[in-house]
């Protein structure tokens, strides 16, 4: 989704600061770019569509102190270089990540006072607007602030006024942005990753703040604040490089039995001293876990493990829906929100959506600067390192992990478990690193890859839990490989979706739990029947001789609450295979953003 850096510092230095920030915010998906720049008096701007190195061609080195960047992900008008940014409109010329709701209000009022639009955008209203507030009182926090009272939706800004040289001002709501400083430089970013190489004294600036930034001096006005709170970040979440991996998706699938060793340990040491600190769940009659994408097939396999093993309900809920619909929580309830990057914007409106009325709410989440990690109750950090990826694996493995270890605190706590199966569940706790290792080594899918990777429909079945994870295994392939797949519990395809299956139409199906394995081998002789490419992933030895499937994948057994953790892997590696033979860009797959901060 959209990123944006500012400078204010050293005149050798502004253009390659905007260039590496923005390439640093590349992760995150962008459709075009665009950078502008104070050049004796003047702003210059130079854009272009598609990748950076097309925006860096056109850039002309210059000394200058000030500038602004941007990658655009479109969502008002297609990508193009007029519809990107920086936008220009008379003395104002600003960077905008997120989305002005009333945009077309404002264009109407704005049109009656001689402003013409040349783009699509939201933004370039925004710029005309200020440009407005600023004409008519020459002052730029008052326009700023009047602004602010007119805009409605979500906003990041980076502004230059080119009647006001050598100053930088910023706006925010709901859009995150940070400020970050040297002794003799000011930086402003959507996101850490963008300024992280060059300091580590950063601000997260608050909903309604407005900024301005002088060589050397800030002034902050914020509705409590007017003194920036100066955090230290952590370098290590920042860090990042393939390692010798083709692509940072394999190498972060290959990173997964570290991540679930550094997610589950601290809460199993001490005897499970951490585990006890866990808010106590058993005070809560019911969870509402609220998520978008992964993350929300995540809550689907939470929901499984909470119910089934934990014996508390549970609903799982897409954020975007949640957050605009009749809710039914009170005290008794615990809302659980789900999120890699801590900024996905409906995840946000959801949980702001239960503080506001005062119901407990706690995140799961990897990015713990994040919004959703500063604004939750309670959180659980995932400790899976800065994923890059647009595709996400190690972060939903160990979002995984930690909805079993919640499900194992409510075990306790109900004494649902006996300490003969606690000792044992603790020792397969254990062991996963080193089972997730090995099958990572001997798992060999690159074969059945190449045998479907021509197939434009592949369908996954399974029941239960295993049909939870089939919903993250279809959209892992779909995100990257561009082949459209649904996933299906099994059961349900005869009512209607069996009509797609064809002469070798590929299905893939999990079958793990045992204790329904026998009807969801029903359904898999229905689909073979009907000519598929039955191909079975499964823990059990499955006659060799079986006719219903053509080819099957063997998984390690584990405790049957850590068993979807195994259960996902085969599939995150048969994504990646099947998008490699396709020539697909797999780290950032067209049209999808990694952080999706606007609704
Ligand atoms: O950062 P979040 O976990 O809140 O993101 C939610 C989804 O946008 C995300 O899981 C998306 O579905 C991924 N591309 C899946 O790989």
């Amino acid at each position: 989704m959209c990123g944006i850096v500012g400078y204010l510092g050293k005149k050798e230095k502004t253009i390659s600061v905007l260039i590496e920030g923005l390439k640093a915010l590349e992760y995150r998906g962008y459709d075009s770019a665009g950078i502008a720049y104070q050049k004796e008096n003047k702003i210059k701007i130079t854009k272009s569509v598609g990748r950076l190195q097309n925006l860096e061609q056109k850039i002309k080195i210059e000394n200058t102190v000030l500038g602004i960047g941007h990658t655009r992900w479109a969502t008002h008008g297609k990508p193009s270089t007029t519809n990107s940014h920086p936008h220009q409109v008379g003395s104002i010329t600003l960077v905008h990540n997120g989305i002005i709701e009333n945009y077309i209000e404002l264009k109407q009022f704005l049109e009656k006072h001689n402003y013409q639009f040349q783009t699509e955008t939201d933004t370039e209203v925004a710029t005309a607007l200020i440009d407005y507030c600023y004409q008519e009182t020459k002052n730029m926090i008052s326009a700023l602030k009047r602004a602010q009272k007119e805009l409605k939706g979500s906003y990041a800004f980076a502004i230059l006024n080119n009647e006001e040289p050598n100053i930088l001002y910023a706006m925010k709501k709901e859009s995150p942005l940070i400020l970050g400083k040297t002794k003799e430089e000011l930086f402003l970013a959507s996101d850490p990753m963008a300024i992280c190489a060059y300091t580590n004294n950063i601000c997260y600036l608050k909903e309604g703040s407005i900024l301005k930034l002088e060589p050397k001096k800030i002034t902050l006005i914020e509705e409590n604040e007017t003194i920036p709170i100066w955090v230290t970040l952590d370098m290590e979440q920042t860090k990042c490089s393939k390692n010798g991996y083709d692509h940072y998706m394999l190498k972060e699938i290959y990173e997964q039995p570290d991540v679930i060793y550094n997610t589950v340990m601290p809460y199993l040491e001490n005897n499970l001293e951490n585990l006890h600190k866990m808010p106590n769940f058993n005070q809560y009659e019911k969870i509402q876990i609220v998520a978008c994408g992964s993350a929300y097939h995540t809550g689907l396999v939470g929901k499984w493990m909470l119910e089934g093993v934990g014996n508390i309900p549970v609903e799982v809920e897409i954020a975007s829906e949640y957050r605009y619909k009749k809710v039914f929580y009170d005290k008794k309830t615990l809302v659980i929100v789900v999120s890699q990057s801590g900024e996905t914007a409906d995840t946000l409106a959801s949980l702001r959506k239960a503080n506001k009325d005062n119901i407990d709410t706690l995140a799961i989440v990897n990015v713990i600067t994040s919004t959703i990690a500063r604004e939750a109750k309670y959180v659980l950090p995932v400790k899976a390192g800065i994923e890059i990826a647009v595709a996400t694996t190690k972060a939903y493995l160990a979002q995984l992990a930690l909805f079993s270890l919640i499900t194992l605190k409510l075990m306790i706590e109900k004494k649902l478990i006996e300490n003969e199966e606690l000792e044992e569940l603790l020792a397969h706790y254990q062991k996963l690193p080193i089972k997730i290792k090995k099958l990572l080594k001997e798992l060999n899918v690159k074969e059945l890859a190449s045998k479907t990777y021509k197939n434009e429909d592949i369908f996954f079945l399974g029941r239960g839990i295993d049909y939870a994870i089939c919903t993250e295994a279809s959209l892992k392939l779909k995100e990257i490989s561009y082949i459209h797949s649904e996933a299906y519990a099994a059961g349900e395809l005869k009512h209607g979706t069996i009509s797609l299956i064809s002469k070798k139409t590929p299905v893939f199906s999990l079958v793990t739990d045992k204790e329904i394995s026998e009807k969801t081998i029903s359904n898999i002789k229905e689909v073979k029947a009907r000519g598929a490419y039955s191909i079975v992933i499964t823990t059990g030895q499955l006659d060799e001789k079986s006719d219903y499937y053509d080819d099957k994948i063997v998984i390690p057994n584990t405790h049957f609450l850590l068993q979807p953790i195994l259960n996902i892997i085969p599939f995150q590696l048969l994504a990646y295979e099947i998008a490699k033979l396709r020539n697909c860009d797999i780290d950032k797959p067209k049209n999808l953003a990694k952080s999706v901060t606007v609704e």
